[in-house]
């Protein structure tokens, strides 16, 4: 029996669907390279935007007309999964199983018991449930993803996350360790600590901290660069800002989603700070690693923004200078606060500021690559070009794009190269060793 797995979303989901794979290869099954040459296709979902939500409908529509001319099981899991629960079987009777981000250990038995049944689990468990990490099955021989947490517990009036993963449930320390460690024993370089609110960690029995996680994990012989994603401004601490630089490992980069720059709009949001708290971060930061690369995510065209809010997160990308920014309309979503309130400001306003703010981060992140044009970087090389074997591809500390020239296969290996030319979006060089 072949299985494929489909993806939407952020890292946990990858991550997820890394762990699910593992546990149908520890069964048996054999991951197949199409949907078309697959027994069974499993869709890991996003719920975060409609966008997001839509683009499972479009795919069950291709599996629904698939599943008339052959034999096959399949399954949505992940937060839509957890959203629409039985909805989903109403409107798609082919669907065979429905399973919640928190019920994916059972995914096996699931797949066997479905010829006969169609299944659901959607609850949530109180603790953390281990799915053993020797099973995963990765996607990249390099850099290795390992969950620490799960859940959010901070409720922002636009966000969904708290209604498809649940509340807040820590990995135990000894397991993440231990996972780490077996994946510096099997060559991994990077390793990513993953979490919709990785800050906010404490370890079930020892209530040690994220901080004291970060030192456990910084004296992981062989792993060299760490990264964690997502932090949250309102528990990302002074102390947290001085372990990064006490670690020779952590990479100088940072992941801190702002939203708006406008605090009356971070109030409403309910985030938990304001513009100058975050900028007092930010100054923390820089301080401590002036050479510190920052990524930030921005909703724009949330409910009441003014012309006047919306110069203010322009203004903010200007101060911070970040070297990247994923931004979004606002997107109602269903159960949260935000939702409640008159989604007041019209799709062609979210448009044009959505356009005015990527033009005005575009222009600022090309000036500050071009300035990076005859630097020499550390890159942990992880792609080669399918069009030209000698042109691959990798991440700087920054968690910067970087394609670059080797007259050697370099992928998984750390190599050093020369900056020479740039676009807004990536660096290209050459590898000088
Ligand atoms: N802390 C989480 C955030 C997940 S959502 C994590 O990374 O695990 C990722 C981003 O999607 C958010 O930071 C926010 O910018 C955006 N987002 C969330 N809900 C949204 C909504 N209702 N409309 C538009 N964008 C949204
Ligand atoms: Fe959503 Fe906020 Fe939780 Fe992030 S921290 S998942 S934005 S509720
Ligand atoms: Fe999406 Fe769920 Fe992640 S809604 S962003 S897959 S936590």
């Amino acid at each position: 029996m072949k299985f494929f797995i489909h993806t939407f979303g952020c890292q946990m989901n990858e991550n997820d669907s890394e762990h699910i794979a593992g546990l149908l290869a520890a069964s048996g099954y054999q991951q197949a390279n199409t949907i078309e040459e697959s027994d069974v296709v499993i869709v890991n979902t996003c719920a975060v935007r409609q966008k997001s939500e839509d683009k499972l409908y479009s795919l069950l529509g291709r599996l629904g007309t698939l599943k008339k001319t052959k034999n096959l099981t399949i399954g949505v899991a992940g937060c839509v999964a957890q959203l629409q629960r039985s909805n989903l079987f109403d409107k798609n009777p082919f669907i065979d199983f429905i399973l919640g981000p928190d019920n994916y250990w059972q995914i096996s038995r699931i797949i066997s018991s479905c010829n006969t049944d169609k299944f659901i689990a959607t609850h949530w468990h109180n603790e953390w449930k281990e799915i053993p990490h020797i099973q995963t099955l990765r996607e990249n021989f390099t850099s290795a993803y390992v969950t620490i947490m799960e859940g959010c517990n901070n409720f922002c009036s636009f966000c969904i996350v708290p209604f498809t993963r649940g509340r807040e449930k820590y990995r135990p320390m000894n397991h993440i360790l231990n996972e780490i460690k077996s994946l510096a024993q099997q060559g991994y370089k990077e390793i990513q600590l993953l979490g919709q609110n990785v800050n906010s960690y404490k370890a079930p029995k020892t209530g040690k901290d994220f901080v004291s996680l970060l030192k456990e994990v910084d004296r992981i012989d062989s792993i060299q660069w760490i990264r964690f994603i997502t932090s949250h401004p309102k528990n990302f601490t002074k102390e947290i800002s001085a372990a990064m630089k006490d670690s020779e490992k952590v990479c100088r980069q940072l992941h801190l989603p702002v939203q708006s720059g406008s605090t009356s709009v971070l109030q409403r949001m309910k985030r938990g700070y304001s513009r100058v708290e975050y900028l007092q971060i930010i100054e923390i930061l820089r301080d401590l690693m002036p050479d510190i690369c920052l990524s930030t995510d921005i909703i724009v065209g949330f409910p009441g923004e003014t012309d006047k809010d919306f110069q203010e997160t322009i203004s903010l990308l200007q101060t911070v200078r970040f070297t990247n920014l994923f931004s979004f309309r606002y997107s109602p979503r269903p159960y949260t606060a935000a939702s409640r309130m008159k989604d007041s400001i019209p799709l062609e306003t979210k448009k044009k500021r959505l356009i005015e703010l990527q033009s005005i981060q575009k222009e600022l992140q090309l000036k500050m690559n071009q300035s990076l044009i005859g630097q020499t970087m550390k890159v942990l090389c992880t792609g080669q070009s399918k069009k030209d074997p000698k042109i691959f591809s990798g991440r700087n500390e920054g968690y910067q794009v970087i394609n670059f020239r080797s007259e050697k296969d370099v992928i998984g290996k750390f190599v050093k190269v020369r900056i020479l030319s740039c676009g807004p979006y990536s660096l290209q060089g050459v590898v000088i060793q």
